[in-house]
């Protein structure tokens, strides 16, 4: 949460921070601002609101740099108003903070013992205050950082410019990301390599307790006891910006559903055998020894990630036999969960970044478990520190609604199963060989259901005006439901419930009346009878159905105001068919009430706060 950006080249740097901005802006969008040189002067302007308001505000202000630093907000402490804004400026330094400082109630007894009164009522300010108490004692930025950190607690990336060193960019972390983007002339520091692919793909990724100073365009980086790191390595980032533009499309999200055949042929891409149509899937970085002797499996995630791992809940325990755990990574954290011995942990994240998973993760290891990853963004902290990755190479997912990652999540998880059951013969050949064609047909019956997105529309359009929504499913079908109310949720901010259509017995059918639409997920599978049961509870009650079934489904079109249909799949695909309608409704529906579609109220896509 919270978007960072410096900058120092030879382009002005008022445009490329701002460009950086824009493109870190799905991380928060309470409130903007820079701290840009104007000649000698470090000026500082900000604001509240989104990132267009800032804009405005300097459209005709001209900065000479040659650096500077800006920030994009999620808030935490203190409302987001001008006062609250990023950087905050205290003698001559300047600082933009990602994350949070857990002692800051602490901190800011200590300045107040100094007579020292913040002015806004942020835990980041206080850090440009010790900054600049250490820099009046003569320190410099780098001495003066060495002596900051032993006194923060929390999650933090945090960039700092000093008025008496225009040519110098520092930056340090812990927990939260920061990436340096290393051009020909210039140096960019940023929370997210979208703030700079436009101008360079060459990546050195801060680790926590690690800082990075940057002068004149040299870059060293430097541990906590203020030892240089001569051996960091430097990536060189295979995406690229055009793949984070709308292309066409009104929205990002729309985009993201829309390019989810694709998303799903790079998931599968080279894991699949053709010849024996089985899963071989590329190094993993676990070795096949490894994935036989696993006794149990423990997946963990946050949001959207949760709900793809608890699809794959009902995958695994049926093709590898293992009995399978889905925890939500904030719960398991402080769960004092038992995992036993030989118990793979599988994290589960688009961004590879989520505060709560990366702790799991850390937590996962450091009891001597084997962790693997199912990643999209390459080079994120979870990936770089899991034992093993699968990339869902789903691409750039800007949206703050995450659709794409959704369905290469339980793709990918899929795939992983198919490869555990192959070498554990956990299943039959032939069992492997369906799952596998299921899948490859897969992102062509997607396209088949995007095809259909004016009946989506047409049904979303009447939903408008409902007081609440439950979305029922069963089996795999049921976390699709938590998944589609969580969508219906985050871009309309209407009431939505997900719940297992076999539950609605024992309160929720309370609630229903006329008021009250179901959307309820019953595809011809070994439930279908169960859940068409369901669907004639609520409709005896007066609740308007959108029911969403297979094919041709005359009997749930003859019960459903509004009938959806996708085509005839597995019980294992079909889930992943089943989310195509549940995004597109919430997707038009937030469009038909005007809502902001990618930058929904009190969100963030990258939660890298607990
Ligand atoms: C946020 C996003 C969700 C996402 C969740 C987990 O809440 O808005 O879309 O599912 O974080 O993020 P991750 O990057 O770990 O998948």
């Amino acid at each position: 949460m919270c978007g960072i950006v410096g900058y120092w080249g030879p382009e002005k740097p008022k445009k490329v921070i701002l460009d950086g901005l824009r493109s870190l802006e799905y991380r928060g969008y309470d409130s903007a601002g820079v701290a840009i040189f104007d000649s000698s002067k470090l000026k500082v302007v900000r604001s509240p609101g989104k990132l267009s308001q800032l804009e405005e505000k300097i459209k005709s202000s001209e900065f000479t740099g040659p650096s500077g630093i800006g920030h994009t907000r999620w808030a935490t402490h203190g409302a987001p108003n001008e006062k609250n804004a990023h950087p905050h400026k205290v003698g001559s330094i300047a600082v933009v903070h990602n994350g949070i400082i857990e002692n800051y109630i602490e901190i800011k007894e200590k300045l107040a013992k100094k007579k020292i009164m913040p002015s806004s009522d942020t835990d980041s300010e206080l850090i440009a205050h010790l900054l600049s108490l250490e820099c009046k004692k003569g320190k410099n930025l780098l001495e003066a950082t060495l002596n900051v950190i032993p006194q923060l607690r929390g999650a933090y990336s945090i960039l700092v410019v000093n008025e008496d060193e225009p040519d110098t960019l520092l930056a340090f972390k812990n927990a939260t990301p920061m990436l340096v983007g290393i051009g020909e002339k210039e140096i960019i520091i940023a929370s997210d390599v979208q703030a700079f692919i436009s101008r360079t793909n060459r990546v050195a990724y801060l680790e926590d307790g690690e800082i990075v100073l940057s002068k004149k365009g040299q870059v060293k980086f430097f541990n906590v006891r203020g030892q240089e790191i001569t051996n960091k390595k430097i990536h060189e980032v295979k995406w690229n910006s055009v793949m984070a533009e709308k292309a066409g499309f009104d929205h990002f999200m729309q985009k993201e559903i829309f390019e989810q055949p694709q998303a799903l042929r790079q998931t599968m891409e080279s894991h699949v055998d053709h010849d024996s149509m089985t899963v071989k899937l590329k190094p993993t970085g676990l070795t096949d020894a490894q994935f036989k002797k696993f006794s149990r499996i423990q997946l963990i995630a946050c949001g959207t990630a949760w709900h793809a791992a608890l699809v794959a809940k009902y995958f695994f325990e049926r093709v590898t036999k293992i009995s399978t755990q889905v925890d939500i990574a904030s719960e398991f954290r402080y769960g004092h969960s038992i995992l036993e011995k030989d118990t793979l942990v599988i994290v589960v994240t688009q961004s590879g970044e989520t505060a709560d998973t990366l702790a799991c993760l850390r937590l996962c290891k450091k009891e001597g478990h084997k962790t693997l990853a199912v990643v999209n963004v390459p080079h994120s902290s979870i990936d770089r520190e899991s034992h093993g990755r699968l990339y869902t190479n789903a691409g750039p997912e800007i949206g703050v609604c995450s659709t794409k990652a959704f369905t290469s999540q339980i793709v990918a998880l899929q795939l992983l199963a198919l490869h555990m059951a192959r070498l554990r013969k956990s299943c039959k050949v032939t069992e492997i060989q369906e799952h596998v064609r299921a899948l490859l047909e897969l992102p062509s019956q997607v396209e088949v259901c995007l095809n259909h997105d004016k009946w989506f529309k047409e049904a979303a359009l009447s939903l408008t005006a409902y007081r609440g929504f439950l979305y029922i499913g069963r089996g795999v079908n049921y976390p699709v439901a938590l998944e589609g109310a969580l969508k219906l949720k985050e871009i309309t901010y209407l009431h939505a419930e997900g719940y297992p259509s076999g539950e609605l017995k024992h309160g929720p059918i309370a609630l229903v009346d006329s008021s009250m639409a179901v959307v309820a997920m019953a595809s011809k599978d070994e439930l279908y009878e169960k859940n068409v049961s369901n669907i004639e509870e609520v409709r005896a009650r007066g609740a308007q159905i959108i029911a969403i079934g297979t094919e041709d489904d005359a009997h749930l079109r003859r019960l459903s105001r509004h009938y959806l249909s996708i085509p005839k799949a597995t019980w294992a695909t079909n889930s992943i068919l089943m989310a195509i309608p549940v995004q597109l409704l919430s997707y038009h529906v937030a469009v038909a009430l005007k809502r902001d579609v990618d930058q929904p109220r009190n969100l963030a896509k990258s939660v890298t706060v607990e």
